[in-house]
C-alpha cells in the first residue's frame, strides 16, 4: 500500500486534442485530495532531463480548451533500454514524486509498464490518441476531435473536387487503424473508403471507379486511411493513374492537422472524466493499469492489455459505407 502525497504528471507520444483537459483534471482532483502535483515536461525525456515543474490549480486555468498539451510531450526511443529507466525512476524519486499518471497512448503505456515492473511506483494511465486504438475504451481523448477536423476538411475538398471533376485521393492518419478513415468515410459520404483492416486489392478499385464514371460520376472522393496494404494515398493515386489515365486525380494529405485544434465537447468531458479517475485509481491502490470509459462506465484494464489487444473497428459500418455511397 502506497501513501501518495506527491503526483507526477506527463503527456507523451504523438499529442492530441484533450491532453490539457486531462492534465486539468490530474491536477484539480489531485488539490481536491490535498496531493501535490508535479508536471513532467515532455514525457519519458522529461524524466531523464529532470524538466519537473511543481504545479497547481491556477496552473492548468484556461487550458480546457486549448489544442495540444501545455506539458509537452516526446517521443523518448531510449526509454526502452533499462539503464535509461533506471535514471529516470532515480530522478522521480529525488522529487519526492511517489505516484504517476501518464497521459498518451500504446508506445507511452508500454513504457509506463516496464517502469511500474521494475520500480517501486504506482502508474495509471489515461488513454489519448487521435488514432482510437487502445484497448479497454470506447474512445480515447483525441479521436472525436480529430474525425471532426478531417470531416471539415474534406467536406471542403469535396466543393472543388466538384467544381473541377476530380478525383481526390485523402489521406487521413490512424497509424494502423481505420478508426478516423471509416468515421469520416460515413460522413463526408466518401465513394471509396480504404482502411488497413480490410484488404482491397488495385483491380477492384478501378473496376469500381470505372462503374462510377458510367454512371456519370466525375468527381469523387477517396479516403486512404495510412498503414493500408496499397500504400499511401499518392501511392495508391498513381496506380489508378497508371490503369485509367484520363482520370483527373488530385491527393491531399491531411497530415498533422488533424492532432491540433480545440478539443471537441465529446473530448473535453472524456478526459475530464478520465484525468479524475486515474487520481482515484491510484488512491485505490491501482498500478499498471490504465483507465478507460466502456459503455458508460470507467473500466481499468492492465497496460499489456490495453497495448496489445487493439480495438477493432466494427466491419458493419465498413458495409455502411459502402451501401451509402453509391
Ligand atoms: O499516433 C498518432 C499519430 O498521429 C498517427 O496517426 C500517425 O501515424 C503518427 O502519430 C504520426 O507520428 P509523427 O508525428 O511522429 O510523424
Amino acid at each position: 500500500m502506497h501513501n501518495i502525497t506527491k503526483i507526477g504528471v506527463y503527456t507523451s507520444g504523438g499529442d492530441a486534442p484533450g491532453m490539457n483537459a486531462a492534465v486539468r483534471a490530474v491536477v484539480r482532483t489531485a488539490m481536491f485530495y490535498k496531493i501535490e502535483v508535479v508536471g513532467i515536461q515532455m514525457g519519458y525525456r522529461g524524466m531523464l532531463e529532470k524538466r519537473f515543474i511543481p504545479m497547481q490549480s491556477q496552473s492548468v486555468s484556461k487550458i480546457i480548451n486549448r489544442g495540444g498539451t501545455i506539458l509537452q510531450t516526446s517521443r523518448c526511443p531510449e526509454f526502452e533500454d533499462f539503464e535509461y529507466r533506471k535514471t529516470a525512476y532515480d530522478n522521480i524519486k529525488a522529487e519526492g514524486i511517489d505516484a504517476l499518471v501518464v497521459i498518451g497512448g500504446d508506445g507511452s503505456f508500454r513504457g509506463a509498464m516496464a517502469l511500474e515492473s521494475e520500480q517501486d511506483i504506482p502508474i495509471v494511465g489515461v488513454p489519448a490518441t487521435i488514432d482510437n486504438d487502445i484497448y479497454g475504451t470506447d474512445f480515447t481523448i483525441g479521436f472525436d476531435t480529430a474525425i471532426n477536423t478531417a470531416m471539415e476538411a474534406i467536406d471542403k475538398i469535396r466543393d472543388t473536387a466538384q467544381s473541377h471533376n476530380i478525383v481526390f485521393f485523402v489521406e487521413v492518419m490512424g497509424r494502423d487503424a481505420g478508426f478516423i478513415g471509416l468515421n469520416t468515410g460515413i460522413a463526408t459520404g466518401a465513394e471509396v473508403t480504404l482502411v488497413p483492416e480490410i484488404i482491397t486489392d488495385i483491380e477492384s478499385l478501378c473496376y469500381y471507379l470505372v462503374a462510377e464514371r458510367r454512371k456519370n460520376k466525375t468527381s469523387g472522393i477517396i479516403i486512404v486511411s495510412e498503414g493500408g496494404p496499397m500504400g499511401s494515398a499518392a501511392e495508391v493515386a498513381s496506380q489508378v493513374q497508371q490503369r485509367i489515365p484520363d482520370y483527373d486525380t488530385r491527393v491531399t494529405t491531411l497530415g498533422h492537422i488533424q492532432r491540433g485544434g480545440s478539443p471537441t465537447c465529446n473530448d473535453r468531458v472524456l478526459a475530464s472524466i478520465l484525468g479524475y479517475e486515474a487520481v482515484g485509481a491510484l488512491l485505490d491502490n491501482h498500478t499498471g493499469v490504465m483507465v478507460g470509459r466502456s459503455q458508460g462506465k470507467i473500466t481499468l484494464t492492465p497496460f499489456g492489455e490495453a497495448c496489445s489487444k487493439h480495438n477493432k473497428i466494427d466491419h458493419s459500418l465498413y458495409e455502411i459505407t459502402k451501401i451509402l455511397s453509391v
